[in-house]
């Protein structure tokens, strides 16, 4: 592995089973212009590594329609309100290459953070009232970090595709809002969330869990799953009462948010919602964790 780190940061690529790994923009998009220039089609996957068969899903699926599948692993630092977040954030990219290998990925964009961003650089969209709900409301300044770093994933990998994890529903309800009022040229699939055999949904973060948190963490799906049996658009409030207590009464969690939303405002849903979610965020130990599921989608 040594020499592997050697022969990448000199030459900011190398190549590993086929899997071409780029630390630079300018490499990388030299080798994608050929692909753009043959007419073959780029999937995206940008991801903040310490990848799980979550990951693989989307990348899976964007095999099935692309021609060339790039991963960006990029532990973007603009998206975390807390450095402690950041700082611990797990890094794990010799398993993450290998997983990458396995699942025969085209590309991996895996570039410092001096590569993406300038000194002092500046964003913000306006991107309205969903930054502002739900994960908004205990990660301020989150969804404008995730903008400006998928913006210039965007610019930088001009992908046809790029494919995103249910599991962070308002990321990509904000992502297509960004798309749309910046007419970016690019189609976005959300990918169903993957779970563990016993419901918890995967996460980068489930490493953190000590066993006990673990077995406390399993609230979530099986409130959300309470919550999909007992569904009745009727007795909406009723039921995010029930599942807030449920949460509320697992020892070692601490609820953040519980909503059963319209599926395009995240505003608490009503009659009329086309799509609707029951979304999750909860304090496991010292993890916290997101979870969410469709309950109506495209009535
Ligand atoms: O969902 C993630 O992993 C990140 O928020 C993303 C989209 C890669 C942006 O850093």
């Amino acid at each position: 592995m040594v020499i592997f780190n050697e022969l990448y940061n000199f030459a900011g690529f190398n190549n590993f089973n086929d899997l071409k790994i780029f630390t630079t923009k300018n490499n990388l998009q030299q080798h994608l212009l050929q692909i753009q220039d043959s007419h073959r089609t780029i999937g995206l996957v940008p991801t903040l590594g310490a990848l799980h068969q979550g990951h693989l899903s989307l990348i899976a699926q964007a095999q099935q329609y692309n021609d060339e599948i790039v991963c960006s692993i990029f532990v973007n630092p603009t998206q975390f309100n807390d450095p402690k977040d950041l700082e611990k954030y797990p890094r794990t990219i010799e398993h993450d290459i290998k997983l990458l290998e396995q699942a025969g990925c085209n590309v991996l964009f895996k570039p410092e953070v001096e590569e993406i961003y300038d000194d002092n650089e500046q964003w913000h969209l306006n991107i309205g009232e969903l930054e502002h709900l739900l994960e908004g409301k205990f990660r301020p300044g989150h969804y404008q970090g995730v903008t400006q770093v998928v913006y210039k994933l965007f610019n930088i990998v001009k992908p046809d595709t790029a494919y995103f994890g249910q599991k962070d529903y308002q990321q990509f309800l904000i992502i297509k809002k960004m798309v749309d009022l910046l007419k970016i040229p690019v189609q976005l699939v959300m990918c169903p969330i993957k779970r563990e055999p016993d419901g918890l949904a995967m996460s980068s973060r489930n490493i953190h869990l000590t066993s006990e948190d673990r077995k406390h963490a399993l609230i979530l799906s099986k409130t959300l799953n309470w919550v999909t049996s007992n569904f009745n658009i009727n007795n909406i409030s009723q039921l995010k009462k029930e599942a807030e207590l449920m949460i509320s009464n697992e020892p070692g969690v601490g609820l953040e948010y519980f909503e059963i939303a319209d599926g395009d405002t995240l505003h608490a849903a009503n009659q009329n919602s086309k799509n609707i979610v029951a979304l999750v965020a909860a304090k496991v130990g010292k993890t916290r964790l997101i979870d969410n599921v469709l309950l109506v989608h495209g009535r």
